[in-house]
């Protein structure tokens, strides 16, 4: 049959607040007109993040109850370890309480003043630890990755052209691939890619770390869109894809479909050594790591039904079928649809708003306002402020309806949809903002906005 439809039933259900849009307008004026500051009772659908907002299994569930809290060598423990181990082989398995605490015990030991890191696109968090080093972060994407309209398959591919230019010419500690590649809209990358990459860091004999967060939806790619792969176990082409590599860093509230929780993983063990002090000395010891037994057995099963290819087909398909609605509207839309998001050209949608004004983010606003929908800008709020001080616009300004795992249902999509048409029918409109206060760093969590 046509129709895949949610491979689970609901056991629990929580309810939504509706709101009209007066209260909505009060609401982002309360907040200085950042989402990230609005209460989440008043969001109606919320598309912020595909980060801990997973609806969790029966099994999970029954983890919970499982989990043994023992501080040192808890069984809940080595069910995580072996988990991870399972599709991802390397020696030290190091569990920290999300993903960016994986990167910052990382680059506190290898980034620094001087030193380089290239990634196909390195997320907020990713960026901002390494900076925070004095380090350089370099975003190297294939130009195909840049533009909203190209159907490359993997988007998410690194210009390995670009990157022997690096490696050449800067001091680069290691290596990171993104995958799925979140900042440019949740694209895949290849194979190919990686073995590709691979070559060039033995070559100039640097590391390659993956940081995996979406790696099951970038195996479930793999197997639909490149060449040979059509055949393969989706746990077999994620071992492949982790054998390129030497490391990663993991936010399990991602694939894994935990509410909290990630790891740094590697093989070197001198590295991992001084890594696991900086756990025990910052995140807890190194068999809970800042977790409790509960969370371990929550991510170790959440591993298992993250490469369940009957769900990633409606994983897929679900953030598909939104997506085509809105080209079917004809909503600019980034091409072909990623993962775990639907990204909405903002620039294209909105040309009139200059990249300085923000047309992403105040895309996300009107969605808001107009049908209590939470979005994301990833764009010139999240990426425009440079380390020296000066503000460019970014790459693209990008709207991103992040799709929580197994959370909202067809109907939900279908009202988003109508939401979004309903905004672009009115695009020329919307107006931008400016920026009234903003943090040095990551601006875009905390700053305070105002219309103009
Ligand atoms: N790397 C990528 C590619 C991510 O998308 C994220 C988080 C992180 C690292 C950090 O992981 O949140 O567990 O510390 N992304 C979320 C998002 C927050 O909304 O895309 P974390």
């Amino acid at each position: 049959f046509r129709t895949i439809m949610e491979p689970f039933r609901i056991h629990s259900v929580e309810p939504i607040r509706m709101s009209t849009r007066e209260e909505r307008s009060a609401c982002l004026e309360a907040a200085g007109f950042n989402l990230f500051r609005l209460r989440s009772e008043d969001v109606a659908i919320d598309l912020l993040t595909d980060s801990g907002t997973g609806a969790m299994s029966r099994d999970q569930w029954a983890g919970i109850q499982r989990g043994d809290e023992s501080y040192a060598g808890s069984p809940s423990w080595f069910r995580f370890e072996a988990a991870v181990k399972h599709l991802f082989p390397y020696e030290h398995v190091i569990p920290t309480h999300q993903g960016r605490a994986a990167e910052r015990i990382l680059f506190s030991q290898i980034a620094g003043p001087g030193k380089t890191i290239p990634n196909n696109t390195h997320f907020d968090t990713t960026r901002a630890n390494i900076e925070f080093t004095g380090a350089t972060a370099v975003d190297l994407v294939i130009a195909e990755g840049r533009d909203p309209a190209s159907e490359h398959p993997f988007k998410g591919n690194m210009d390995l052209a670009a990157l022997e230019l690096v490696l050449e010419t800067a001091d680069v500690p290691v290596v990171f691939m993104t995958v799925t590649n979140n900042a440019g809209g949740g694209q895949p990358v290849s194979l190919e890619n990686l073995a590709g990459v691979r070559a060039l860091c033995d070559r100039f004999g640097v590391p390659l770390f993956l940081d995996a967060c979406r790696f099951a939806e970038n195996a479930y790619f793999i197997k639909t869109r490149e060449p040979g792969q059509a055949g393969r176990e989706i746990e077999h082409i994620v071992r492949e894809m982790a054998s390129y590599a030497d490391g990663m860093t993991m936010s399990a509230k991602k694939d894994p479909m935990a509410n909290i929780g990630g790891w740094l993983a590697l093989n070197d063990d001198e590295l991992a050594e001084r890594c696991r002090t900086m756990l025990i000395l910052t995140g807890g010891f190194t068999t809970y790591g800042g977790l409790a037994g509960r969370d371990l057995e929550v991510i170790a099963q959440g591993l298992e039904e993250a490469v369940q290819e009957d769900y990633l087909r409606y994983r897929v398909r679900s953030t598909a079928y939104l997506a085509d609605a809105l080209a079917a509207a004809g909503v600019p839309v980034v091409r072909p649809t990623g993962g775990h998001a639907v990204f909405i050209d903002a620039r294209a949608l909105l040309p009139h708003i200059d990249p300085l004004e923000y047309p992403g983010h105040a895309l996300a606003v009107a969605l808001y306002r107009e049908g209590g929908i939470r979005a994301c800008e990833i764009g010139t709020v999240m990426f425009g402020r440079r380390p020296d001080g000066s503000e460019e616009a970014a790459p693209m300004d990008l709207v991103r309806l992040a799709i929580p795992r197994r959370t909202y249902t067809q109907a939900h999509f279908d009202y988003v949809a109508e939401v979004v048409a309903y905004v672009a029918a009115q695009a020329e409109e919307l107006r931008g903002l400016e920026i009234t206060h903003e943090p040095r760093q990551l601006r875009h969590f905390t700053a305070a906005f105002s219309p103009i």
